[in-house]
C-alpha cells in the first residue's frame, strides 16, 4: 500500500477519483501531469524557461508569467495525450498555490480555476514545499514513515522530522541563503550559464575539488541550521585574487571545491538530523538533490550507515506537477471534503511546527 495513503480511505474513494491532473507554476517551469487512482504517475510534462531567462542570469518575475500564458495550455494538454486521456476523464486538479512568484503563481491558479469551473470537479491548492515533501514517494512509493527530509531547492533548506501520521516537524533551516540559491550565485561569478546549479554540477566533474577548498560553515556542528552566504563571500575574495589566465585555469577546480563545501554541509546536516531523531530513513527532495555529487555522497553514507535513501529521479527533484498531483491526490484520499478557497498565496509557508525541538537541546545532545 501507499505509504501516503491512509487505509480507511482506501475502499471510500477509488470509485471517484480516476485522475487527478496537478499543475505547477510556481517559478520558471510550467508543469502538468496526471495521477491514476492508485496514485501512479501516467503523465509528467515540463515547459522550462531558460531560454527565456538565461540571458538575465536570473528569473525574470515578469517574464516567468508570460511564458506560462504561452505554454500552459498545450503542456496540459500534452499531459492528457501522453495519458491517453481527455478532459472529462478528470475527476480533480490539484495547483500550486504557493510559495512562489506572484505573476507565476496567478496562471496556474487560474487556469486551473476556470478548468475545475468548466469540468464542475474539486480544485485542491497545493504548497509547492509538500509537493517537494511528496516527491521522495513517487520514485519510492514503499519509503517508510516516520523519515527525516531535507528539502534543498533555489529557495529553501529546511530539515523535516516527517512521523507515521504525515505530519513535519521542522528541525532546522537556512539562516540566509539556500543552498540552491548558493549554486545559483556562484555559478554567476564563475562566470557560468544559467541555472547554475546544472552548470557546476558538471563542470566540478572535470576538477579537483581539493585544489582551492573553501570553508564549510556549520552554525554549530551539531545543529540542524544552515548559513551559505560565507560561501559566497569566501568565491569572491579566492576569485578576486586570481587574475583572468589562473580564473580560466582553475575554473573546474574553483566549481568542484564550490559545491563540495555545498554538499558536505548538506550530507553532515542530514546525518545528524538522523542521528538526532533515531530514525534511519532519510529522503532528499528539491531542485539541488539531482546534484550528481550530493547523491553520490548520500548513497556512499547510507550504504556504510544502513539508512534507507529517497532520492527522487532528478525529473521528479526539479519543479514538476507530478508531485502537486500527488499531494491533492493524498488530500482527497484523506478528506473528500478537502476542497477550500483556492488562490494564490506567494508568501506561503511550510505549517510543519517550528521547531520540534530547541536549538539548544540538539547541540547539547
Ligand atoms: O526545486 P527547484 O527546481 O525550484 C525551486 O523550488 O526553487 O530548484 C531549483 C534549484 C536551482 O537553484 C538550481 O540551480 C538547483 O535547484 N539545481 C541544482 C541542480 N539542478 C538544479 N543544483 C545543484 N546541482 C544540480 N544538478
Ligand atoms: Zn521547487
Amino acid at each position: 500500500m501507499h505509504p501516503l495513503r491512509p487505509a480507511d480511505s482506501l475502499t471510500h474513494e477509488t470509485g471517484l477519483l480516476k485522475f487527478v491532473l496537478g499543475i505547477e507554476s510556481s517559478c520558471d517551469e510550467t508543469a502538468a501531469a496526471v495521477l491514476a487512482h492508485d496514485g501512479s504517475v501516467l503523465s509528467s510534462m515540463v515547459a522550462s524557461q531558460t531560454t527565456v531567462h538565461e540571458k538575465f542570469g536570473g528569473v525574470v518575475p515578469e517574464l516567468a508569467a508570460r511564458a506560462h500564458i504561452s505554454h500552459i495550455n498545450c503542456v496540459v494538454m500534452d499531459a492528457l495525450n501522453q495519458a491517453r486521456l481527455s478532459l472529462n476523464d478528470i475527476s480533480a486538479i490539484a495547483v500550486t498555490e504557493g510559495p512562489g512568484l506572484a505573476g507565476a503563481l496567478l496562471v496556474g491558479v487560474n487556469y486551473a480555476k476556470a478548468l475545475s469551473y468548466g469540468l464542475s470537479i474539486p480544485l485542491i491548492g497545493v504548497n509547492h514545499l509538500e509537493g517537494h515533501i511528496a516527491s521522495a514517494w513517487l520514485g519510492d512509493p514503499t519509503f517508510p514513515l516516520p523519515c527525516v527530509v531535507l528539502v534543498v531547492s533555489g529557495g529553501h533548506t529546511h530539515l523535516y522530522r516527517k512521523d507515521q501520521t504525515g505530519e513535519c516537524f521542522l528541525l532546522g533551516c537556512t539562516r540566509d541563503d539556500a543552498a540552491g540559491e548558493a549554486f545559483d550565485k556562484g555559478a554567476q561569478m564563475l562566470g557560468l550559464e544559467f541555472p547554475g546549479g546544472p552548470a557546476i554540477d558538471q563542470l566540478a566533474r572535470k576538477g579537483d575539488a581539493k585544489a582551492i577548498p573553501f570553508p564549510q560553515f556549520h552554525q554549530r556542528k551539531t545543529s540542524m541550521e544552515f548559513s551559505f552566504s560565507g560561501l559566497k563571500t569566501a568565491l569572491l575574495y579566492t576569485l578576486r585574487k586570481l587574475d583572468d589566465g589562473m580564473r580560466a585555469a582553475k575554473l573546474a577546480d574553483l566549481a568542484a571545491g564550490y559545491q563540495e563545501a555545498i554538499v558536505q554541509v548538506l550530507v553532515i546536516k542530514a546525518f545528524a538530523a538522523l542521528a538526532h531523531t533515531g530514525l534511519s530513513a532519510l529522503a532528499v527532495v528539491g531542485g539541488v538533490s539531482a546534484n550528481s555529487r550530493l547523491r553520490a555522497l548520500l548513497v556512499e553514507r547510507g550504504a556504510r550507515e544502513g539508512v534507507r535513501l529517497a532520492l527522487p529521479p532528478p525529473e521528479y527533484c526539479t519543479d514538476n506537477a507530478a508531485m502537486i498531483a500527488l499531494v491533492g491526490w493524498q488530500k482527497l484520499m484523506t478528506d473528500p471534503q478537502t476542497e477550500r478557497q483556492v488562490d494564490i498565496r506567494p508568501l506561503l509557508q511550510h505549517s510543519a511546527v517550528h521547531p520540534s525541538v530547541s536549538y539548544k537541546e540538539i547541540t547539547h545532545s
